[in-house]
């Protein structure tokens, strides 16, 4: 693993210079999962699960303004792919800049390409690992800020999706008692 502290500090780092505070908990939180669902996770998954926000540190808002003003929210669209895209963009360049194989350029992108709505085996972990951080580590997040944001039913259909679009049995299992507790703060 002799990419993956590299694109670990280089997130850290970006996240600190942001406008948009990024949650290294979260993402430390990914990999974790990540290791759950598959032991031998390679290193190009390991950067895919820690670094698949890292769009979210170019933007000015903390809001991308698309999933402030669509009636899909957090799910639209053009949100989501621009999002998967830039993401994967910022990480290869990094990876690019430091000499890393194509190969494993290569594969970081496409595993950040897709992470919100997966894809392949390996693109569909990502998304898992990352659903079932999201309800560890965001909700409180959610609940306090979103809410005033964009309104209690955009970040109740985030709960859903992010529940709904998990495609393994035990990432399921996993995120179920957190989306129910969550589910249940927001009617609160
Ligand atoms: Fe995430």
């Amino acid at each position: 693993m002799e990419y993956y502290p590299k694109v670990k500090q280089f997130v850290i780092d970006t996240f600190a210079k942001a406008h948009n505070p990024g949650d290294v908990k979260h993402f430390e939180r990914t990999v974790y999962w990540l290791e759950q669902l598959k032991p031998d996770a390679d290193e190009a998954l390991c950067i895919a699960a820690f670094a698949h926000d890292t769009e979210r540190a170019s933007r000015k808002t903390a809001t991308h303004p698309k999933a402030g003003i669509s009636p899909n929210g957090f799910q639209d669209k053009e949100f989501l792919i621009y999002h998967q895209n830039k993401g994967a963009e910022i990480v290869a360049d990094f990876l690019r800049e430091h000499d890393a194989p194509q190969s494993l350029i290569d594969r970081v992108q496409m595993l950040i390409s897709k992470h919100e709505v997966g894809g392949n085996e390996d693109q569909n972990l990502i998304k898992d690992a990352d659903s079932v951080s999201y309800f560890e580590n965001q909700i409180e997040h959610f609940l306090s800020s979103k809410v005033a944001e964009v309104g209690k039913d955009k970040v109740g259909s985030k709960f859903q999706w992010m529940f709904d679009r998990i495609t393994s049995e035990k990432a399921r299992t996993l995120a179920r008692p957190m989306f129910e507790e969550a589910k249940r703060k927001l009617e609160e």
